[in-house]
């Protein structure tokens, strides 16, 4: 367990680097094994989650070397079939090698992944997919198998614009013999990363961003290099932070359009942002107005980022009406903010928040990645000291979290 000790309003200023977005690098890391050769992928951050990916590749085979931010994947001519419980449950993520063993090895084992923190999520939509691309799936001691003699194009209607469902099909059907359309696509950046990936690895696969993706099968993949987009949940992290807190902050690179529909709430609530070609930086007096939102698949409002503003409004004028509509359950943190001195009903999946002057510092328990993100935001901003206890969640996402926020004037430090 990680103590974190912050004293807080502290006023934030300086710049803050942007590392590679989580969200892209491990699916391509999963795409590497696709095809037998070298691949490279630049800009790819420290942080566990690709530790982990790392680890499952080594377990199927995969030569890795990682030297500052760039990986070095060495995909063999042989490479393994299975994605075993151990990894699968440190990292959900890790069903994402099923595409692309499915496409090339016609089969591949994976362990289900469980519940997670924010509640449900089922891989049905992943699974149908696979079997009207051809594969036999059956589940038998908490394991999936699939396998296919030939995978085959078809057209597939997402029940769900799933962005690990899309990611998955478009990587089995990037073997596939034939023309899959996925339709209801996800439309995430990530997913455009994706599509960028396959095709320099010899993929022809077209749509990604828009809700129909269609992919043309080829015979085999080559391996490819590419330089993965900044990370939009962590700049988007960044930006609430400065705004909480107050001061003046950049955030560099960035792709703004990526945090367009951020951006649009701190403005609404009174925030000043001022954004160039590949950097915003925000203004602020740590005074701001509720506003109201609610999670959506992209290009809405990111559920990985609501956490982070809900913890901004426990302070600001006014009520803010929050709903969540795409996980079960992502208020973990709320409890814990109410022991800051937040003023937050929930009611379902719907939260109202009603501001208070200040928050006061408490020692408060990291539930979930993101919502120990807003913890930590929360304890910038509060008076007095915050401890933040975390067991790992943070590391796997944030990129030299305490470093970063150090930075620009924070008074944050890892104890023990
Ligand atoms: C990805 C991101 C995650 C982000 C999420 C939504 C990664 C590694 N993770 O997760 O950070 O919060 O997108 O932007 O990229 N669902 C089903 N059946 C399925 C698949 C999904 O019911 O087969 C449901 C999920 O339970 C959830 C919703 O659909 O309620 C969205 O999930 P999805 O878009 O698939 O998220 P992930 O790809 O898992």
């Amino acid at each position: 367990m990680r103590r974190i000790r912050i004293n807080g309003r502290r006023q934030l200023k300086g710049f803050i680097p942007i590392s590679g977005a989580k969200n892209a690098v491990l699916k391509l890391m999963a795409a590497a094994l696709m095809a037998p050769g070298e691949s490279v992928i630049h800009n790819v951050p420290h942080i566990q989650d690709v530790f982990t990916m790392i680890d499952l590749l080594k377990t199927l085979g995969v030569g890795v070397g990682f030297e500052e931010n760039t990986l070095r994947l060495l995909v063999g001519e042989h490479i393994g079939e299975e994605a075993p419980h151990e990894l699968v449950r440190k990292m959900r993520a890790s069903i994402q090698v099923m595409g692309p063993l499915l496409g090339r090895l016609g089969r591949v084992r994976v362990s289900l992944p469980g519940g997670c923190a924010i509640g449900e999520r089922p891989i049905d939509f992943h699974l149908k997919g696979f079997r009207q691309l051809g594969a036999q799936i059956r589940e038998e001691h908490g394991y999936i198998y699939a396998e296919a003699k030939e995978l085959h194009g078809v057209d597939i209607q997402l029940d769900y614009p799933s962005v690990g469902a899309t990611e998955n099909l478009m990587m089995a059907a990037a073997l596939a013999k034939g023309t899959t359309q996925i339709r209801n696509a996800a439309r995430e950046p990530e997913i455009i990363e994706v599509q960028n990936f396959l095709n320099q690895m010899g993929a022809r696969i077209r749509g990604a961003g828009t809700d129909v993706i269609r992919i043309d099968g080829v015979e085999a993949l080559h391996p490819a290099e590419h330089t993965v987009i900044p990370d939009r949940i962590e700049a988007g992290t960044y930006l609430v932070a400065a705004a909480m807190a107050g001061g003046e902050v950049t955030l560099h690179p960035v792709i703004p359009q990526h945090v367009s529909s951020l951006i649009a709430k701190l403005k609404e609530a009174g925030i000043e942002i001022q954004v160039e070609d590949d950097r915003i930086t925000v203004h602020s007096t740590a005074s701001f107005r509720a506003v109201n939102f609610q999670s959506l698949p992209y290009p809405g409002f990111p559920t990985d980022l609501l956490p982070q503003v809900m913890a901004m409004m426990t302070l600001a004028k006014g009520t803010s009406v929050i709903r969540e509509t795409v996980y079960t359950n992502r208020y973990k943190h709320v409890s814990e903010l109410r022991r800051m001195g937040a003023n937050i009903i929930l009611a379902d999946r719907s939260a109202v928040v009603q501001g208070v002057p200040a928050l006061s510092g408490a020692e408060v328990v990291v539930p979930d990645l993101r919502a120990g993100a807003a913890l930590v935001l929360a304890g910038l901003a509060a008076h007095g000291t915050t401890i933040v206890e975390d067991d790992g969640h943070l590391g796997r996402g944030y990129d030299n979290l305490i470093g970063k926020l150090q930075g620009v004037g924070a008074e944050i430090m890892a104890l023990e």
